[in-house]
């Protein structure tokens, strides 16, 4: 069974033309199309990386990429045996996609695999930038719940054969699970919400180097917006003054006009096959963990999820 990374979102918005005024105008994501309900976006290629859904928000679905049809065949084998109901369908309105199958996850949000529709597979992540400020792919999603993190992440692993690349606790209870299906560092997240029913914390793209965090930064100041954190370098998985390993990738943070945040990531190493690490922290440390390059963490970035 070989599972990739994200493949595709589908975000929820208060306004769509408000919403395409950020994801469009100001990140220079490619409308590949657009009506009243919906409007599918892509960081290049003919894809959807985004589906922006006009009413509401935090996230609808998303989806983790798989290299065949017989990878389907085999995450369907191991939701019979752990009891997940699931089913197998087509979306018309899904470019990129062939077969789906998709389930609930024991958090409530609907997680789905899919094959590519054609030559491309479905779930590598493009980190080469055009040149300009425009992300260059969807990276990876860091979802909220009410469930517990140790138990979502013992789904994941369990049922899905995903591997805990973190665990981020605080005072010994499970604050979050960053895991991976790919070789990178993390392919999900997943934090226990701070206010029941918050269902997003962020969805990623990627960033190739740290001049496309530059390009992108002065496009935000530009068009009169600025980053809510960052970019900054996480070091969630070591000690200070570890630039390499777990939990050390560059991020940067803004929240689009419905207030979902999104990120900027990139620089995520590769990790051997069983390699995990669980680190223990307090209050007063995580500022520490969470950013190795200046002191702090916004107050809004640890409180607000949509
Ligand atoms: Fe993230």
């Amino acid at each position: 069974m070989s599972i990739n990374r994200i493949d595709h979102a589908a975000i929820r918005v208060k306004d769509l033309g408000e919403a395409l005024e950020w994801y469009e105008g100001v990140l220079d994501l490619i409308v590949l199309d657009r009506n009243a309900d919906r409007a599918l976006l892509t960081c290049g290629g003919d894809e959807a990386d985004i589906t922006l859904i006009n009413g509401g928000q935090a996230v609808e679905s998303f989806a983790f990429g798989v290299d065949h049809g017989d990878d389907l065949d085999a995450i369907m084998s191991r939701l019979n045996n752990s009891g997940v109901e699931y089913s197998r369908y087509k979306d018309a309105d899904r470019p990129g996609h062939g077969e789906i199958l998709g389930f609930d996850l024991p958090s409530g949000h609907h997680m789905e695999f899919v094959v590519a529709d054609g030559a491309r597979t479905a779930g590598v992540t493009n980190f080469t930038s055009d040149g300009s400020a425009r992300p260059t792919d969807i990276d990876h999603i860091n979802i909220l719940g009410d469930l517990n993190p140790r138990e979502f992440a013992e789904f994941m692993k369990m049922v899905l054969g995903f591997k805990l690349s973190i665990a981020l606790t605080i005072a010994g209870n499970w604050a979050g699970s960053w895991l991976r299906a790919s070789k990178l560092d993390h392919d999900i997240a997943y934090m226990q919400a701070i206010h029941p029913g918050d269902r997003l914390h962020h969805i990623a793209f990627a960033m190739e180097d740290g001049n496309h965090y530059f390009r992108l930064s002065d496009r935000l100041v530009e068009n009169g917006h600025r980053w809510e954190w960052g970019p900054g370098r996480h070091m969630a998985g070591g000690t200070y003054g570890t630039t390499k390993g777990f939990g050390t990738n560059t991020f940067a943070y803004v929240l689009d006009p419905t207030g979902n945040r999104n990120e900027f990531s990139g620089g995520m190493d590769e990790m051997d096959d069983d390699a995990s690490v669980v680190n223990d922290t307090s209050p007063e440390k995580l500022p520490e963990f969470m950013n190795g390059w200046s002191y702090g963490i916004p107050e809004t970035f640890l409180s607000t999820g949509t």
